[in-house]
């Protein structure tokens, strides 16, 4: 089931996944899958600034873009280090290598998806409905593996590049069964370009054409939207 909270925008967004968060943990949470991107960068301050303690939690994050070092400033390990982790120490932290083995890489971090269950994960959405980087077409039994990006998400994401060319067209993605299998899920949207992808998790078909409406059969799904991200509701 899908529990729709509409908030003003993503400063309350943000207070708002940082409380489920908190009583997350309350619950004994250990487990939690990460999202890069700017939708969790406003509970990521949140985060940074409270006194929750993830000393003895552990961290697992979605994806990671092939071709970029850990050390690169465009990658998601730099960025999560400055978003969080350099503020909020975690006992482990878990992002694909971007310069790992395509063959390999895959399975080396379903290994720790699986040895990890998530409690609670956090999403952002593409405008295609992508979760994770797991486009529009990716079967929902998929598992960690190697993706092409679209255009569509080449084109959004190359505003944090120098230029269009600099955009890696491929990433390392967790699948949407290791995403499905996370015991809560946090999916956070704001703004006028992700109302129809909204529209479409919610209401649409469950469809691998829209990777995200798969979330409409878990059973604890939290979709945080502004009043932009809500129009198509
Ligand atoms: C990021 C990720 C993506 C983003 C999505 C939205 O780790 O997996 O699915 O959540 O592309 O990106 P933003 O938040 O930048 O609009």
């Amino acid at each position: 089931t899908i529990k729709i909270i509409k908030v003003k925008d993503r400063n309350e967004g943000g207070k708002k996944a940082f409380e489920l968060i908190k009583e997350a943990i309350q619950s004994g949470a250990e487990v939690f899958g990460l999202a890069t991107g700017s939708t969790p960068e406003t509970l990521y301050r949140e985060l940074r600034e409270s006194d929750l303690d993830f000393s003895d939690k552990t961290a697992i994050n979605l994806d990671e873009y092939i071709g970029l070092s850990k050390d690169h400033p465009q990658s998601y390990h730099t960025f999560m280090k400055k978003q969080l982790f350099d503020y909020k120490p975690f006992k482990q932290t878990f992002i694909p290598d971007g310069l790992g083995d395509e063959n390999t890489e895959p399975e080396k971090y379903d290994k720790i998806v699986d040895a990890h269950p998530i409690d609670v994960q956090i999403l952002g959405i593409g405008t295609n409905a992508h979760i994770g980087f797991n486009e529009p077409g990716t079967p929902f039994d998929s598992k960690t593996h190697k993706v092409t990006l679209t255009q569509e998400t080449i084109d959004a994401n190359k505003r944090y590049f120098d230029s269009e060319e600099d955009v890696p067209r491929h990433a390392f993605s967790m699948g949407i069964k290791s995403i499905m299998s996370a015991k809560k899920i946090i999916l956070m949207a704001y703004g006028e370009n992700k109302a129809e992808a909204i529209a479409r998790t919610v209401h649409g078909p469950v469809t691998e054409e829209v990777p995200s409406s798969i979330l409409q059969t878990h059973p604890d799904v939290v979709i945080i939207v502004d009043e932009e991200a809500a129009s198509q509701l």
